[in-house]
């Protein structure tokens, strides 16, 4: 493949600090995204440490106009995107149900989750399709595959399971120009987010990431992955 440029968001902890730590020791050129400079700072340091060099924009995913301030930055630099790697989520509804969730949780949730990667990706798409290549990952969640829906964590399942009909229209929108939006569910993780229970590294965790974010031009597309194999939405 050639030199190419990932970004991801969501990058200053987690699965995408690890996201982009595995992606700089493979020779990508990185663009994590923070909320806040003095996340972002710490974030570059530690990678840096680790012999990474990833460059951090600050950007918040629920803010139309904090992505498009930080695209600016990037156009200013002269870097366009060919993998955007949709990992910044949140879940605030963990021990709520449909019934008892405020409103404005299913609102906040369906912004950050939902909105966010849509806006993100409608920020990159242009790019990809003038250049006739892209991969856009957008880091879903098992918790909203159909099959496995109930009322428990009502919004975060929603916005995931919204996230997963956003990956099939993205898809349907690049496939004729070599691009490719496909969703994963990265199992339990061992993250703020997961908690210290969770039986997943953060590196397995990104592992269906990356498998998802280096495909060649045959690979799939508008489809959901754990563990590298197809699962339905
Ligand atoms: N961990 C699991 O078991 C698990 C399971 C299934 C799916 N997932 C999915 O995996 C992804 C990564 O989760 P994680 O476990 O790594 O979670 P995490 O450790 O809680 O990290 C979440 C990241 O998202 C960022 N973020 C939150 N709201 C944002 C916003 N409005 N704009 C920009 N960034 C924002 C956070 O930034 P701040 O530091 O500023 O808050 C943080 O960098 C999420 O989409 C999650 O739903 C995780």
């Amino acid at each position: 493949m050639d030199y190419k440029t990932a970004l991801v968001t969501g990058a200053n902890r987690g699965i995408g600090f690890e996201l982009c730590r595995q992606l700089a020791q493979r020779g990508f050129r990185v663009v994590g995204t923070a909320r806040t400079q003095a996340s972002a700072d710490s974030a570059r340091e530690a990678l840096n440490l680790s012999g990474c060099e990833v460059l951090f924009v600050v950007l918040d995913t629920s803010d139309a106009s904090s992505i498009k301030k930080a695209f600016l930055e990037l156009d200013k630099a002269g870097i366009s995107v060919d993998i955007l790697i949709n990992n910044a989520g949140v879940f605030l509804d963990n021990g709520k149900t449909v019934v008892d969730t405020d409103v404005s949780v299913f609102e906040e949730t369906l912004q950050v989750n939902t909105l966010g990667p849509l806006m993100m990706a409608r920020a990159v798409l242009p790019g990809m399709m003038r250049r006739r290549w892209g991969r856009i990952v957008n880091v879903s969640s098992g918790m909203g595959q159909f099959e496995s829906l109930d009322g428990w964590a009502a919004a975060y399942r929603l916005s995931k399971t919204a996230l997963n009909a956003l990956t099939i229209m993205l898809a349907d929108a690049g496939s004729a120009y070599g691009i490719q939006v496909n969703a994963v569910c990265p199992g339990w993780v061992q993250t703020a987010m997961g908690g210290a229970s969770a039986p997943r590294t953060v590196e397995k965790g990104a592992e269906t990431i990356l498998w998802l974010a280096l495909q060649g031009d045959d690979g799939p597309n508008g489809k959901m992955f754990r563990d590298m194999t197809e699962i339905p939405f």
